[in-house]
């Protein structure tokens, strides 16, 4: 029986129980619609004198997925959560969080404020705040402590990653996991609890245990804190917080967290964070496309070519569950194009992410052929053969004869003009570029690469189809190098150049990842193969600027026969089988012989030169690239370099990240590198003088 109701919170009655059900679909979000009807529902339960037990679930595909981010912005809403669950907590009969699905953020922090917690085997748990900057803000490093100790909640807290119910239950925030239907499992649980006399069990009114919560551990955890988090200080600042619930009362706890978590948002590190997150789910959206324009379904796919990079991508379809043919020019080809794939799965297997069952069924999505005749169903068809306009063209036309009319046309290409390769069609409309990242079925950009051509609907299927395949989009035209490697270009010239100066590769590389790189880029060279880069320097000279050092430490050392980590030789050394990167004065020589041979001036660097060399050209190129209108706005710049460069997201990404440092700063250091290197490299772009000139900030101009 349904006693009250509001839009998306309702009470049931069952006996003596009462049920909260919540229905706020996708995710039950805890919007302010929510909180009213929870706020409304917990008077109808005060008011009502016959129940004796509380059982608060949700409806849909999860328990409370967490507080509504978009409320970051406007107004604290601290107090607000912080009194209604208080409410919660200090009725008089128990209650029950009966939780299912993915349990993140405020949603744990409800069933923490609740008495007892039950939930379906399968149910994942995370606060991962501190990986937006912020700290659980609404009794979670108050409540959490008191209820497991205050290191095992710190851990918690600090991994921000999500835990599965048999690991809760160990840490001990899970009281007991229910198999079979989750409501008639609550309610079963509620009448045992009665029936064995329970009553309240408030978390507030429990005291963290000493014995977890020594001088001692908070010093670990904080040195712990600043080696996972360098660069933010979140993570210290929740040691602060958990500190102070061992230290006092619930509500001076409480109270404590709240300023604590308002402090945070205004934090750089936080506002970074959740721009790059709204950034991601904003790229999708793509203006004057309208409701009109409808993406077509893909029910199936295909993918030309079986090496690196199609493989990865056949995996992506296989993953979303739609069936893809892989084709390859010979049967050799495809077999280690299969066997690859094979591989990956086992690994997947290996580390507990896939059953053996899944990873077979999914295996058996992907269908081999040598026959061009076979694709004629295919509702996309991806190329990912060798970078060769004249074997893309080639293969192009091939798909003109069988392809269904209608199917999207997509090249993987990374350096080639997509406007020639749909030419080589009669329907250039339907072609348009899908630039996966290696790993493809691990990274998650997608760089979509529409021509003047690419029809609304083309466009309109790939973006949606990203969403199956698990990538954020972002929509650009064609230009050399796209957005992320154009970008790339002026950032690892002048770290190229740098080592041709005299620093050595650790220094450019750690002044890279201590700013908040993932990953120096010569290290990546190493990765990635020296040759990779060195052939698409050689294959497309005429895009880049007439400098003689330009991109030479990578020939210097391909030159010598040094290929990276292939080889156990690049910038670095490696042993056999390892990634540990050892300095090489080997390498070191053949870069001093090279600077010798193009007399280029040494220098001697301080950290911050290394840092801001290699990002100002980076930001610089951003304002080019929007400037000319290659994407539709500047957010999509921040998404491709935190989503496929390693570019930290607490820092905002490279357009966001200029702001914060002013793009007076920007400009004025441009400029001071070009009085010293001349302007080849270092013009500003248009865009960035005429901002700083008219004193406008990029969403001011955007608007
Ligand atoms: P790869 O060399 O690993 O694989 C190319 C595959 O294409 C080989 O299996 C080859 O047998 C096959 N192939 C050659 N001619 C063919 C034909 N006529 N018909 C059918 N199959 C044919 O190359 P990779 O690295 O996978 O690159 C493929 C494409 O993806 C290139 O355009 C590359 O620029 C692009 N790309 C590569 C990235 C990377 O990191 N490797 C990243 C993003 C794009």
């Amino acid at each position: 029986m349904t006693l009250s109701a509001s839009q998306c919170v309702r009470l049931e009655r069952n006996g003596e129980l009462a049920l909260v059900v919540a229905h706020n679909p996708p995710v039950n979000t805890i919007t302010a619609e929510v909180r009213a009807g929870l706020r409304e529902v917990l008077d109808a339960i005060r008011s009502a004198r016959d129940i004796r037990a509380i059982i608060l679930m949700c409806e849909g595909s999860t328990f409370f997925s967490g507080a509504d981010i978009g409320e970051f912005s406007g107004p604290p809403r601290e107090v607000e959560y912080r009194t209604l669950f208080n409410a919660m907590e200090a009725l008089e009969v128990p209650v029950i969080a009966a939780m299912h699905g993915t349990v993140m953020g405020g949603g744990l922090e409800i069933a923490l404020a609740s008495h007892y917690r039950i939930a379906a085997p399968t149910t994942r748990f995370a606060l991962p705040e501190v990986t937006l900057g912020i700290i659980p803000g609404a009794g979670g490093t108050q409540r959490l402590p008191r209820l497991i100790g205050a290191e095992r909640a710190l851990d918690f807290i600090m991994s921000a990653k999500p835990v599965g119910a048999p690991q809760a239950m160990e840490l001990g925030f899970l009281d007991q996991t229910i198999e079979g239907d989750l409501k008639t499992g609550a309610c079963d649980y509620a009448r045992s609890l009665l029936s064995a006399g329970k009553g309240p069990r408030r978390t507030g009114e429990m005291r963290v245990d000493p014995a977890t919560a020594s001088d001692e551990m908070f010093q670990r955890l904080s040195d712990q804190a600043r080696k996972l988090y360098p660069n933010r200080s979140a993570g210290l600042v929740a040691v602060e917080a958990v500190r102070k619930a061992a230290h006092s009362s619930l509500s001076e706890g409480l109270e404590y967290e709240t300023a604590l978590v308002n402090e945070r948002k205004t934090s750089v590190e936080s506002r970074g964070a959740i721009h790059v997150f709204f950034a991601e789910r904003e790229s999708r959206r793509v203006p004057g496309l309208g409701d009109d324009i409808r993406a077509a379904p893909i029910k199936s796919a295909a993918v030309i070519g079986a090496g690196t990079m199609g493989g990865g991508i056949a995996i992506c379809f296989a993953n979303a569950g739609i069936p893809v043919t892989l084709l390859d020019a010979n049967a050799a080809a495809l077999e280690r194009g299969l066997a690859n794939v094979t591989r990956t799965y086992q690994s997947m297997v290996e580390r507990g992410r896939l059953t053996a069952a899944e990873a077979g069924q999914r295996e058996k999505l992907i269908r081999t052929t040598l026959d061009y005749g076979d694709l004629g169903d295919a509702d996309v068809i991806i190329e990912a053969v060798f970078e060769s306009m004249d074997l893309k063209r080639e293969v192009f036309t091939k798909l003109d004869a069988v392809a269904r009319r209608g199917a999207v046309l997509a090249t993987n290409t990374s350096t080639l003009d997509i406007e020639t390769i749909a030419n080589a069609t009669s329907r250039p409309a339907d072609v348009i570029g899908m630039h996966f990242f290696s790993p493809a079925n691990v990274m998650p950009l997608l760089e979509v690469v529409r021509t003047t051509h690419t029809s609304p609907v083309a466009i309109k299927t790939v973006m949606e189809l990203a969403k199956p395949l698990r990538k954020t989009p972002v929509l650009a035209k064609v230009c050399y190098g796209f957005v992320g490697n154009r970008m790339m270009e002026g950032y690892a010239r002048e770290a190229q150049r740098i080592v041709l100066e005299g620093a050595t590769p650790r220094q450019v590389d750690s002044a890279l990842e201590d700013w908040g790189m993932a990953m120096g880029i010569l290290a990546v060279f190493d990765m990635a193969g020296i040759d990779v880069g060195v052939n698409v320097h050689r294959a497309n000279a005429s895009q880049y600027p007439p400098d003689p050092a330009y991109y030479q430490a990578d020939v210097a050392l391909h030159d010598a026969g040094r290929l990276g980590q292939k080889n156990g030789k690049g910038y670095y050394r490696y042993e056999a089988g390892k990634r540990a990167r050892l300095d090489d004065p080997e390498a070191i020589e053949i870069l001093r012989r090279k600077s010798r041979e193009l007399n280029v001036p040494a220098r001697a660097h301080s950290t911050e030169e290394i840092q801001e060399r290699c990002l100002f050209p980076l930001m610089n190129e951003g304002f080019r690239i929007l400037g000319e209108g290659i994407v539709m706005r500047a957010a999509d710049i921040d998404v491709v370099w935190t989503s496929g460069y390693g570019f930290p997201r607490y820092r905002g990404g490279p357009m966001f990240h200029a702001e914060v440092i002013g793009l007076d700063t920007l400009l004025k250091g441009m400029r001071r590198y070009r009085d010293i290197f001349g302007p080849m490299h270092w013009e500003p772009a248009p865009l960035l003088v005429e901002l700083v000139e008219k004193k406008m900030t990029i969403a001011e101009w955007e608007s």
